[in-house]
């Protein structure tokens, strides 16, 4: 997403990427993930980008690295710093052969003090030279939505770069000043906590609205009332106020995880986090309890699941909510069937049996009841008369059916 984002800023962009077949589709011009207009920006700006396997090419031609690399967690949910470190002394080694100033940015999402304390040092000693003063060092996270996420590196709120030295910090903001947008100058563990706590409050946000949302339902509110109430208040801001079954993806989950792992380490207990991450835990499974309220016995009974990837518009299902439905749906003895616009393949991969996949969401309604877990469009269009729905994502259409439970509603 970055290069080929500052490839339409007219920077000559060379991705390096250790998959052979990444690079062949970067060099195609063809996306190596499913997201809107990526692959368009490959095409018309294919002048400026091409991708290679080999680091002292793209190192030896150009003035900054980025570092993109994942950070996914561990068994016991820290951070695995495995593809930085990697990454870091490969770079490390052509700096080493670098008669001229280059600069080091770490964009991906790292727990505070690891570019300073983590990645300094292997840069340092695989390149026999001192940071800030041969080579410069940066960390300029990313804030980017799966899905819209041209849209929002284009469009950014805010430009956070954390900065060892000047130098670094001038030429990177003069990378971002067509943009127009504020540029927030910190040191690196500042930029790097930024990320962390950004994450974090939005999640906080909507384990909130579910938690007030399941205490609606109860009295029969309709959270999205409240929250649209809430959300005039400039202080709080409607956004990430949508309740429903809760949030899944690729950052959410496993940096929350990151936080507080950091902080049990360090003797700080996370309080907030934890029960954050609790509230979303449950949330997902309040769809079973109304779904048993209209019936109660779900062994054999055939259950329609409308949505798979962990929101619409992606192919995506790290975390979804759909896992842990699916796993007791199974558990209790329920005969699944399901339909995704774009994740059934990477769902087919986790079950690849106990689930009969739909070709379309037609067929999903031929169910005894229906499950929604992922407000993807098409599903605003179904004809529900006549079904048991129970809604997870306030799909108002659905309200139509026969029965219809909403989750916070
Ligand atoms: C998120 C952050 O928004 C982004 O800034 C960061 O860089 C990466 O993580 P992403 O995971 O792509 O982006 O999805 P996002 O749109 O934030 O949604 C995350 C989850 O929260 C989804 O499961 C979504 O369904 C859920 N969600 C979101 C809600 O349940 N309610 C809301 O109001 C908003």
């Amino acid at each position: 997403m970055t290069g080929a984002c500052l490839a339409k800023y007219n920077h000559k962009i060379i991705c390096v990427d250790i998959n052979r077949e990444k690079v062949d589709m970067i060099n195609n011009q063809k996306s190596p993930i499913y997201e809107k207009n990526l692959e368009e920006i490959l095409k018309e700006y294919k002048e400026n980008i091409k991708a290679t396997t080999n680091y002292e090419e793209a190192i030896k031609n150009s003035e900054i690295t980025f570092i993109c690399v994942g950070t996914p967690s561990n068994n016991d949910g820290s951070i695995n710093l495995d593809y930085i470190k990697e990454s870091a002394i490969e770079i490390a080694k052509q700096i080493k052969k670098l008669d001229r100033w280059h600069i080091v940015v770490v964009k991906s999402t790292v727990i505070p003090g690891t570019s300073e304390k983590f990645v300094k040092p292997l840069l340092e000693k695989y390149s026999g030279k001192k940071a800030g003063i041969d080579f410069g060092l940066a960390m300029n996270p990313e804030f980017l939505r799966e899905g819209v996420a041209v849209d929002d590196f284009l469009h950014p709120d805010r430009i956070v770069i954390g900065a060892l030295d000047e130098k670094s910090n001038e030429i990177l903001k003069k990378i971002y000043k067509d943009f127009s947008k504020p540029i927030i100058e910190t040191n690196l563990s500042e930029a790097e906590m930024i990320k962390y706590a950004s994450n974090c409050f939005l999640a906080t946000k909507i384990s909130f609205i579910n938690e007030i949302g399941t205490i609606c339902k109860l009295i029969g509110i309709d959270t999205y009332k409240v929250a649209d109430g809430m959300g005039y208040d400039k202080r709080i801001c409607r956004a990430f106020l949508n309740s429903g079954i809760g949030w899944g993806g690729s950052c959410f989950p496993k940096d929350l995880l990151a936080l507080k792992n950091y902080a049990e380490k360090n003797n700080i207990k996370p309080y907030i986090i934890e029960n954050i991450i609790k509230r979303n835990d449950v949330q997902p499974l309040i769809l079973i309890d109304l779904l048993k309220k209209h019936i109660p016995d779900i062994k054999n009974k055939t259950i329609g699941i409308l949505g798979l990837s962990f929101k619409p518009n992606t192919d995506d299902i790290r975390y979804s909510r759909s896992i842990p439905i699916v796993k007791k749906l199974i558990k209790e003895g329920a005969k699944i069937i399901a339909y995704d616009p774009q994740a059934i393949d990477n769902f087919r991969k986790l079950y690849p049996d106990q689930i009969t996949y739909c070709n379309d969401s037609d067929e999903v309604l031929k169910s005894d009841a229906i499950l929604i877990i992922t407000e993807w469009d098409e599903f605003k269009k179904l004809d529900y008369t006549g079904k048991i729905v129970i809604d997870g994502r306030r799909i108002k259409e659905a309200e139509k059916a026969k029965i219809y439970e909403g989750a916070c509603w």
